[in-house]
């Protein structure tokens, strides 16, 4: 069976789309096609038919969703689609100074898909800019076994 992935990138300067088009380039073979789209200008539809998608975005301003990302995360608030054939990961991009809201960005997609009925798959990749490890390395690292779980649930469930 065939992996269909979509990663959908919330970013302001370019860092979750770099460890996006990294993923792509590890992630993408025989077994897994996979497609990368920008937030800017999706709505909810984007996850109309359920699927397989991989959440990658950073945290601005209070804890908020990057620009290019507020559009669908209102349009998931407003529409309140059904997400039960939707399953889904999480990588988060953030930084411990913000501690109170570190990594917020993705702990707020992940809290919205999961009250619409999404179910997540692994735990979130929660990425420190003040670490010292390059995001789209530890990505790269956490993608391996998620992407091998992914497909374990779901052959399981098909
Ligand atoms: C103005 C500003 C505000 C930020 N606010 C937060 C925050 O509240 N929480 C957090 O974890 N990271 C915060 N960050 C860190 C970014 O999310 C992090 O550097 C991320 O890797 C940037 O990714 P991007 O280039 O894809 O937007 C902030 C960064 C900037 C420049």
């Amino acid at each position: 069976m065939k992996l269909d992935l979509t990663i959908l990138v919330g970013t302001m300067t370019g860092t979750a789309q770099l460890v996006a088009q990294e993923l792509e380039l590890t992630l993408e073979d025989e077994h897994t096609r996979v497609q990368t789209r920008l937030m800017d200008g999706l709505d909810a539809g984007v996850f109309n038919g359920g699927g397989l998608f991989l959440v990658c975005t950073s945290t601005y301003g209070q804890g908020d969703v990057p620009d290019n990302a507020k559009g669908l995360y209102g349009a998931l608030q407003t529409a309140r689609p059904d997400l039960s054939r939707v399953r889904y990961g999480v990588i988060a991009l953030g930084d411990r100074t913000y501690a109170e809201t570190f990594c917020n960005g993705g702990k707020r997609f992940d809290a919205i898909l999961a009250e619409l009925g999404a179910i997540r798959i692994g735990e979130p990749l929660l990425h420190d800019a003040s670490a010292g490890t390059l995001p789209e390395e530890a990505a790269v690292q956490w993608a391996g076994p998620w992407i091998d779980r992914c497909r374990e649930t779901l052959t399981l469930a098909a």
